[in-house]
């Protein structure tokens, strides 16, 4: 979607959007048009049970005395209570609404009047809710009607601070781009985005953009001893990956922040298969590893002032006569074994050996993981948080709070040494899972955390209940939310750069 800045408006559009304040009082772009129109916004919004409440949208179709079809009137509510991702979510509503009505193109109009919040800060948010909603995965639909496709291809923002709004949104484009290539990766279905395929586009996007991609098969994991991470993929026929990302934005000596990601391309749960119904949904069982993939892309194209890496294990869970089975013992790169008592269990296998070398190879000073780890999650936080479980004081306080300012929640969950003592197993060093319901969300945290070194600052993100999205949120279309990418990079750059 085309979205530009401007001073002054350019040519006619199909639609104007204006705002409104509570109490009805109308932002001076509003007044004029609403004169030009003989009164058209005035006497909706009395009919209308609209008030101008905040986020809320007014739809005027065919207004007499101008050649837009539509005017879109914007409630503000109590201006001094306005803030910033007030904007975003009524950009992200405008785009519904705009393609609702059929509209190609758009101008936005901002009135001098919103002082409670910097112009151009308004317009850059609003700009990116348009943007982040206009997503879509649709390269498989090859007969859908036109009536079906969005309509709403340019949007013109009218605004004074043009220059710094444009600014602004430049930033945010490139980290939305990063947000549509893991919507992409996460979207992509599994015959086709599988540990190999998936391994060459990190390196086609990432290469072009400075970052270092490298690429580990079976033989090289098998010289590392990355028993745990080589028994997940053992029973499919497309061999596991290791896939790092390392970019250099910072100073020489400063040390790495590392990105982990959970990069189960199809999760059947192995032998211990999965039931059929919604089995489908684990295809996005790669959405920590597509977080990782977009977050280094946003970092990169955007410049930030960070040493980063990102370390990715993708590998297909499948059942078959090479598969592993319950009761196998694996010994991880760490040199710990493990008793597999679940194959369904998997994502903590592969990210055990990828925590490990992650650890080994970059000597970071923190790591965040992310995986859709735990159905456990879902029911204990259902799909409004992420779950956040940590090491350290410090670290869940910024990831909470770098979510909290773009509308990805994480909520801090606990550790506690009994459920450390719960995957204890008499035959090996750790087992994978604990054999009863409790706390099962933690019990993946804490098998992770065997495998954190001393003195590394660690987080997990469990984002099983959030990685993909059945009801339309703010700045999030149904489908692949691309959850983790704005969370981390606004993470980064205020607490890593
Ligand atoms: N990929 C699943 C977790 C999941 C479930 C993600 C639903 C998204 C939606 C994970 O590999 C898994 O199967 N976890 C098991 C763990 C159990 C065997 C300890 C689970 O949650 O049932
Ligand atoms: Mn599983
Ligand atoms: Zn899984």
């Amino acid at each position: 979607m085309k979205i530009s800045f401007e001073k002054k408006p350019g040519h006619k559009p199909d639609a104007y959007v204006v705002f409104v304040a509570e109490g009805g009082k109308l932002t001076a772009p509003a007044q004029s048009l609403d004169k030009k129109t003989h009164g058209a916004i005035k006497r909706v919004f009395h009919a209308a049970d609209f008030e101008a409440k905040k986020g809320k949208l007014l739809a005027i179709s065919g207004p007499a005395g101008i050649s837009a079809s539509h005017i879109i009137v914007v409630g503000l509510g109590k201006l001094v209570e306005l803030k910033v991702r007030d904007f975003e979510k009524i950009g992200s509503s405008l785009t519904s609404e705009l393609n609702k009505h059929r509209v190609v193109s758009a101008q936005v109009i901002f009135g001098d009047e919103l002082k409670h919040v910097p112009e151009e800060t308004a317009a850059s948010h609003l700009a990116e809710g348009l943007l982040l909603n206009s997503y879509r995965f649709d390269k498989y639909l090859t007969k859908e009607p036109k009536e079906k496709k969005p309509t709403l291809k340019s949007v013109e923002i009218v605004v004074s601070a043009a220059a710094e709004a444009r600014k602004d949104f430049d930033t945010k484009r490139k980290v939305a781009d990063a947000v549509f290539l893991a919507r992409d990766l996460v979207s992509e279905v599994p015959n086709v985005l599988y540990p190999e395929s998936y391994a060459e586009i990190i390196k086609r996007e990432l290469s072009p953009l400075g970052i270092e991609v490298k690429i580990l098969g079976r033989k090289e994991m098998q010289k590392l001893g990355m028993g745990a991470l080589i028994s997940v993929g053992i029973g499919s026929a497309r061999e596991e990956k290791l896939v790092t990302m390392q970019y250099r934005g910072g100073k020489k000596n400063q040390k790495n922040v590392a990105f982990v990601g959970k990069g189960v391309t199809f999760d059947t749960g192995g032998i211990s298969l999965k039931p059929g119904p919604g089995m489908e949904d684990m295809k996005w069982d790669m959405a920590g590893s597509a977080a990782v993939v977009g977050l280094m892309k946003a970092l990169a194209s955007r410049g930030a002032k960070v040493n980063a890496v990102g370390v990715v294990a993708l590998a297909e869970n499948m059942p078959s006569g090479t598969a592993s089975r319950p009761g196998d013992i694996v010994t991880t790169m760490s040199g710990q074994t493990v008793e597999i008592l679940n194959t369904d269990a998997e994502g903590r296998l592969i990210l055990c050996d990828a925590l490990w070398y992650c650890q080994e190879e970059f000597k970071p000073s923190q790591i965040v993981d992310l995986a859709t780890l735990t159905g456990a999650v879902i029911i204990a936080l259902g799909h409004e948080y992420g779950a956040v479980f940590s090491n350290d004081d410090k670290l869940p306080q910024h990831l909470i709070s770098a979510g909290k300012e773009v509308g990805e929640e994480l909520w801090h969950m606990p550790l506690n040494d009994a459920w450390d003592k719960a995957i204890d197993s008499p035959a090996a060093d750790i087992k994978n899972i604990s054999g009863g319901r409790d706390a099962g969300s933690a019990i993946g945290a804490h098998f992770l955390k065997r495998f954190i070194q001393k003195g590394v600052a660690w987080a997990h993100l469990d984002i099983a209940g959030v990685a993909w999205v059945n009801k339309e949120r703010t700045s999030v279309p149904k489908g692949a939310a691309g959850f983790g990418v704005r969370l981390l990079d606004r993470y980064v750059a205020e607490y890593c750069e």
